[in-house]
């Protein structure tokens, strides 16, 4: 019986905070490589949040230099953004930063073609450029909304895949914020949402495009899904954390399939925002790993 080949295959992975206690790298290096869960990816993405990051610049130093040491063990190409973790913006207060030193220049912002007419545009936040903006699209900075609209005016006709590591839509139903003050003190209430009119303004410039498929993003540590204007909004899981899950994607002329994989085992650990359920999800199994629809589905082009 033939199979239909996918035109290309890829594995989505966000938030492995790696540091000296935690590293999930390496496991998903040595999986993704042997092709155990599926077959290989053509290629991975990193999309942030990709190590912890430390108080110490010597440790973010090292943090960044080690994790993209094991990274650099995959036996296929990997792209890779930054964002709040992977730069000490307190501290790397100029575009020579850790994340910079050790991932090379062109880490930060970036297109790719990908077989089929497909384009990928990658796009980092939280750090500051060479001419001295301070860069992230979910604060709504002008240069990193105008390089937006500028890439996809080059691909006006293409199918685009867009990686940017802060989601567009809030994942979860706005829970009590009493109670997750009470479970994660120092995360603040609107951690999981763009501040101001920002969600809309990103929004608009993709859906101005027309052909922008979907967005991965990752930050909330949840599996999510939104449908807007024909764009998927996709929030994947961080790797480090329960569930432990990386998307693997098969992209297809007419079609791009997603399937969760873990990728990644942490041993005993609680669940990362707690016992938390929102009206949609109503066990914190849900809450963090997505319904059913979240956690499988197809995008028709
Ligand atoms: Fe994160
Ligand atoms: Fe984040």
């Amino acid at each position: 019986m033939a199979t239909e080949s996918p035109l290309f295959t890829f594995a989505f992975v966000t938030d492995l905070h790696f540091d000296r206690q935690h590293d999930p790298a390496t496991p998903l290096v040595k999986g993704l490589n042997a092709g155990i869960a599926h077959p290989r990816p053509d290629f991975v993405v990193f999309n942030a949040d990709t190590i912890d990051g430390h108080p110490d610049l010597a440790e973010m130093a090292w943090q960044n230099r080690t994790v993209k040491s094991i990274l650099d063990g995959l036996e296929m190409p990997y792209y890779t953004t930054c964002h709040s973790h992977d730069v000490s913006l307190e501290k790397e207060t100029t575009p020579d930063n850790t994340y910079r030193r050790a991932f090379g220049g062109e880490a930060y912002d970036f297109i790719r073609e990908f077989p089929g007419g497909f384009a990928g545009i990658f796009m980092s936040g939280c750090y500051v450029d060479d001419l001295g903006n301070y860069r992230d699209l979910k604060d709504g900075d002008p240069v990193s909304a105008a390089w937006l609209r500028k890439a996809l005016d080059g691909l006006k006709g293409r199918k685009v895949l867009f990686f940017y590591h802060f989601p567009v839509f809030i994942p979860r139903k706005p829970v009590d914020a009493e109670l997750r003050r009470q479970i994660r003190p120092e995360m603040e209430a609107h951690y999981f949402s763009m501040k101001k009119d920002n969600p809309e303004l990103v929004r608009s410039i993709i859906s101005a495009h027309g052909g922008v498929a979907a967005h991965y993003a990752g930050h909330c540590h949840v599996n999510s899904l939104n449908v807007h204007d024909g764009t998927y909004y996709v929030t994947t899981s961080a790797l480090r954390y329960k569930p432990c899950e990386y998307l693997y994607v098969r992209v297809f002329q007419d079609r791009i399939e997603h399937r969760l994989i873990r990728g990644y085992d942490p041993g005993e650990q609680p669940w990362f925002w707690g016992p938390l359920v929102d009206e949609d999800h109503l066990t914190p199994e849900a809450y963090h790993g997505g319904n059913p629809d979240e956690r499988d589905f197809v995008i028709a082009l």
